[in-house]
């Protein structure tokens, strides 16, 4: 791909990873990703927002050669992760007299990480401005986007906001601009669920800070540009001050189907009750699509037999990540089977310390699931239902 003109004199230099199906070793990445580098042409400066992931860096080393970009006097570094960060070292062996503008945490962890030296940083204070001339950069503090140090610019004059990773989508897309709001929401909530969502609470407080910016563009540095910036801070404020929703997420595993009766069987008493149940098998499903749905929901069952006399390694994998990602649930439940006993509850609740949630009464069956415990399921069903109706969530 090559640079592609936002406006005059700003331009979108970075690199689009259609192949990317992971992130962290970890994140799966299902439309791929792009990073995003932006390059303004001030009238006295040049600025460089962010660069690429190293993999990737010839791109953008091939895109400032096409534009015939010969000095860079600024490199804008929001994080200090690798897929923005990366490729500094490389633009800076081209353009030595480039000083690395951040957050003197940000300067930290660039030194660390990049072995990039002290001397070549700029830190710059909670909304300090630097001019290019006629365009004006302001460096606004937005921490915890998903790590500690980052920001968003602001340029002034055209009223465009640079966040990075905020409001960030990983999709792959030859579009400059969103075009699909349905595909990219998708996109973006997928990336809010596992990398934001368990630091919502200052999110709130970047996504009220921002309220007092006029905003005709966000130029994110994952996934295409938002022209119409109203769609996605919209859906980001939804994410994040909403309630949860009266939606049950059900992550489960069935070695010999007596978990799978009592899944279902709940997912039916559930629904007859008016309850939405999201329900995965955790053998085939991707974690992402379970993260996405806790952003939403108000209670999760896992479903898990007994193996080696606990819950099933897979189940407590789906535990762990949950409680890693701190999603706003209220109520959480086991439901599973065993054959001769076992400490499968105890060890699922002791993985989730970071749920602020009231555990209801779990049930496990001993083999299949006959009549009594059919009937201690309907009382789950009832409970959820009555605690949702009782807090409101719709
Ligand atoms: Fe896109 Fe946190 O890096």
């Amino acid at each position: 791909m090559k640079p592609r003109e936002i406006k005059p004199y700003i331009y979108w230099v970075g690199a689009i990873d259609w192949g990317r199906r992971l992130f962290d070793s970890l994140i799966p990445l299902p439309d791929g990703t792009s990073y995003n580098s932006y390059l303004i042409k001030g009238s006295d400066k040049t600025a460089l927002l962010d660069t690429v992931d190293p993999p990737m860096q010839d791109v953008l080393m091939n895109n400032l050669s096409q534009l015939e970009i010969n000095s860079i006097d600024y490199i804008v570094a929001h994080h200090a992760e690798q897929d923005h960060s990366g490729a500094i070292p490389q633009v800076l062996n081209r353009y030595p007299k480039a000083k690395v503008i951040t957050t003197p945490k940000c300067k930290d962890m660039l030194m660390d990480l990049l072995n990039i030296e002290p001397g070549q940083f700029i830190t710059v204070a909670d909304k300090e401005t630097i001019s290019l001339g006629n365009k004006t950069l302001e460096f606004i503090y937005t921490p915890w986007v998903h790590w500690p140090e980052t920001m968003t610019t602001y340029l002034k004059e055209d009223n465009m906001l640079f966040p990075c990773d905020f409001f960030g989508a990983h999709l792959a897309t030859t579009d400059l601009y969103v075009t699909d709001e349905g595909q990219v929401d998708e996109s973006a909530k997928r990336y809010f669920a596992a990398i934001m969502m368990p630091f919502k609470n200052i999110i709130r407080k970047n996504l009220t800070k921002l309220k007092d910016y006029k905003i005709d563009i966000i130029a994110p540095s994952h996934g295409p540009i938002y022209d119409r910036p109203e769609f996605i801070l919209r859906a980001c404020n939804s994410w994040v001050f909403d309630k949860p929703k009266n939606i049950v997420v059900l992550p489960y595993v069935s070695m010999h189907g007596s978990t799978y009766k009592m899944v279902d069987y709940l997912v039916g008493a559930l629904v007859q009750k008016g309850v939405t149940v999201k329900q995965f098998d955790l053998t085939v499903t991707d974690i992402g699509k379970l993260a996405v749905a806790l952003v939403d929901a108000a209670t999760v069952v896992m479903g898990t037999p007994t193996i080696l006399a606990g819950p099933h390694p897979t189940v407590a994998y789906a535990a762990i990540m949950a409680n890693a990602l701190r999603p706003t649930i209220k109520f959480v439940s086991i439901i599973g089977s065993y054959g001769w006993g076992g400490k499968a509850i105890e060890t699922l609740a002791a993985l989730i310390p970071n749920l602020k949630v009231e555990i209801l009464d779990p049930v496990l069956c001993k083999g299949q699931p006959r009549q009594a415990d059919l009937e201690a399921l309907d009382t789950l069903a009832s409970a959820i239902t009555q605690k949702h109706q009782e807090a409101g969530f719709k």
